[in-house]
């Protein structure tokens, strides 16, 4: 079996979920950051180098307070307990997004978790926490654009690999594989640059009830698709 090397998810779908349940949105996030969890030892034994996880867009500061503020809870909780689960996996953890529009705390705890797995060799794990695809392409242009006005850099010798390199996943391969689940077809603003040859899997299950089954689903999806076309991006 031919599995993606790096699959990028859209974790779509947990008010609704919690919803379908009787429960406040807030149980649905706490389900999905526990599904986060299984999904790194499961996406690493199927093969998987790469995994990557939409968990809060630049757009997502306008959700009601108390939600915002549940969700960087589970983040702030996340970033804590995760180095002992980091270190028993070997999984090296990497955040992207603006982090300078984060509480100091929370950049402390991605800085001591990011430090502290750098050299472990497993599951590349990423996660985008205050993430917009624009907000990161407009970052990368005015970083090039310091050089090219301290005369460093010339505008015509900017290639397309100089841009990957100052995104924040300058030192991850594209993905394959994006997965967007509970159903919407769209990929609100994640990784624009990054997904241009990707292969796009949806489906209607909500994120607080993917699984093993579901995630090997669409790796089937991935290489069916693949075999089809021979793997050439176009
Ligand atoms: C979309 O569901 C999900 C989010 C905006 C947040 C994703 C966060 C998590 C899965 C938990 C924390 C993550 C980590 C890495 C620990 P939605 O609320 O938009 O659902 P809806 O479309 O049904 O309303």
């Amino acid at each position: 079996m031919s599995v993606p090397e790096h699959v990028a998810i859209i974790m779509d779908g947990n008010g609704r979920w919690a919803k379908a349940k009787g429960m406040p949105r807030n149980y649905g996030h706490v389900q999905g950051a526990k599904t986060v969890e299984d999904m790194c030892e499961i996406a690493w034994n199927m093969g998987i180098k790469y995994l990557t996880v939409y968990a809060f867009s630049t757009e997502n500061w306008s959700r009601p307070k108390d939600e915002v503020n549940a969700l960087m809870k589970l983040l702030r909780n996340y970033m804590k307990n995760c180095i002992k689960r980091a270190s028993a996996n070997n999984m090296r953890v990497r955040v992207i997004g603006d982090k300078t529009g984060l509480d100091e705390d929370i950049r402390k705890s991605i800085a001591d978790l990011e430090e502290a797995t750098k050299g472990y060799t497993g599951l590349n794990f990423t996660i985008a926490i205050n993430y917009g695809g624009r907000d990161e392409i407009t970052r990368a242009v005015r970083s090039l654009a310091k050089d090219v006005e301290n005369g460093t850099l010339k505008p015509e010798d900017i290639t397309d690999k100089m841009i990957s390199e100052r995104l924040d996943t300058g030192d991850l391969p594209d993905p394959d594989l994006l997965i967007r689940t509970c159903g919407e077809l769209r990929v609100s603003n994640f990784l624009l640059w990054q997904i241009s040859y990707s292969e796009i899997y949806v489906t209607d299950v909500a994120w607080p009830d993917f699984n093993e089954a579901e995630l090997k689903k669409a790796c089937d999806a991935y290489e069916g698709r693949t075999r089809k076309f021979g793997n050439v991006a176009q």
